[in-house]
């Protein structure tokens, strides 16, 4: 049995100077099983993580997808330390800097100029703030997360603070639906359309390319927002695996194996705005261990048979979740929901028993398997299908757990650890 004193009590201290205890949202202990859960980490080696406790959990949350080649790998270590020694940033650019611009525009379809920044809420900002100048329109159409900023989160449920002003000039639009698209068209002049371009199980069959003409019919330029799924799916993002294009991208998490950058990137016009008083700039932007690292990260990434890996491990998942969803008989109440490379379980409630008591059981049960996961899974090259079983026979675990909760539309005797907290909910089923 797995204990967590160091944890706990670093958590308490936390609390007192720090609110949610996380710096990134989704990564608070309220989100985790209470008592079955380490709030910090020591070290991480592949796609396994060590808390300060000294306890080992197979590692599927990659720290929410930056993890994408796995933690402590070599390379990426060699060629940030080697940078490390040089300088971080400086007062002028790094010749890493050339040769990251030089990588994007090659193997991004729609790349044909870059511009770095630090999150993924940056990239897609800049995104936005382009299309604007361009189309010298304001409104944007929306579906998906993407980042804390006042025009995209002011359009979600999470708009405290968010003047009224602002959030009315963006719309949300629902994913894998042409009819609603083209209605907020019609309805507003529209800068930018941007979507996570793979959402759910991802686009139904010529969904991005329709997109592309209505956004094109409509005079409004075309962002796809490919911080989860650029290098997750295929080394070109979703652009590559659909073969659709946008105007611009932008990129994030798995661009530097954990290391701070993104980037947005895209056609030469819209990018070169940026030397005529479109305003993209930040201290860090070209800071140059993470550019090493993101080098070090997409040489490995580009390496033959690795997304064929993820691929095959994640394709094991899948049907194995679905597999058990069945074995089960739940499918009214739980579904598999994403592509085989990011995927997992979303809940429903059940009789008295609400989406957060099944969700709860689910946390419970794979943190006692020792797996680290929100309720989707990402993928690092270190995962093999000796984890994949672990997870499979977790994920086995804590369905016949709801299916007995279901039964006895009771938690007695199943829940033992705290429940978790309802996160930032994303358009995921
Ligand atoms: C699709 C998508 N876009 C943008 C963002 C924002 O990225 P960041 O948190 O690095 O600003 C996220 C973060 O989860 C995301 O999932």
């Amino acid at each position: 049995m797995k204990t967590f004193e160091k944890s706990n009590a670093l958590l308490e201290r936390e609390l007192k100077v720090s609110p949610l205890a996380a710096q990134t949202y989704s990564k608070s202990y309220r989100y985790f099983s209470k008592g079955f859960a380490p709030s910090y980490m020591d070290h991480g080696e592949g796609c396994y993580i060590y808390d300060v406790d000294g306890n080992k959990f197979i590692d599927f949350m990659c720290a929410l997808g930056p993890i994408t080649v796995g933690y402590n790998e070599p390379a990426v270590n060699e060629a940030v330390i080697k940078q490390v020694n040089k300088f971080a940033s400086g007062s002028l650019q790094s010749e890493l800097e050339v040769e990251l611009a030089e990588k994007i525009c090659e193997i991004i379809p729609c790349a044909e100029m870059v511009r770095f920044v630090k999150n993924g809420g940056d990239a897609t900002t800049a995104a936005i703030r382009l299309a604007r100048a361009y189309t010298g329109r304001d409104h944007v159409l929306m579906s998906g997360y993407h980042g804390m900023q006042d025009w995209s989160i002011g359009a979600s449920n999470n708009h405290k603070g968010v003047p009224d002003a602002v959030r009315a000039l963006t719309t949300n639009f629902t994913y894998n639906d042409l009819d609603d698209l083209e209605k907020k068209l019609q309805e507003h002049k529209v800068a930018a359309v941007i979507l996570e371009p793979i959402q759910s199980s991802g686009p139904k069959e010529g969904y991005l390319k329709r997109v592309k003409e209505l956004t094109y019919k409509y005079g409004a330029i075309l962002v796809f927002d490919e911080v989860v799924s650029g290098f997750h799916y295929a080394l070109g993002g979703a652009q590559e695996v659909f073969g659709v294009s946008p105007d611009l991208v932008a990129f994030g998490k798995g661009m530097g194996n954990g290391y701070p950058i993104s980037a947005v990137a895209g056609r030469k016009d819209l990018l070169k705005q940026i030397e005529e008083g479109v305003f993209v700039s930040t201290t860090f932007g070209g800071e140059s261990i993470a550019m090493a690292a993101s080098l070090a990260t997409l040489k490995i990434l580009e390496q033959p048979g690795f997304y064929e890996h993820i691929n095959k491990i994640g394709t094991i998942l899948r049907s194995g979740i679905q597999e058990r969803i069945d074995k089960y008989e739940l499918n009214d109440v739980l579904a598999v929901t994403g592509m085989p490379q990011h995927c997992g379980v979303a809940f429903d409630g059940h009789g008295s028993l609400s989406y957060l008591d099944v969700q709860s059981i689910y946390s419970q049960t794979i943190l006692q398997h020792g797996i680290i996961q929100f309720a989707i899974y990402f993928l690092n090259a270190h995962h093999t299908e000796k984890e994949a079983k672990v997870y499979l026979d977790a994920t086995d675990e804590a369905f016949s757990l709801i299916r007995k909760a279901i039964d006895s539309d009771s938690l007695e005797g199943i829940l033992i650890g705290g429940k978790v907290n309802p996160v930032f909910k994303r358009n995921i089923k």
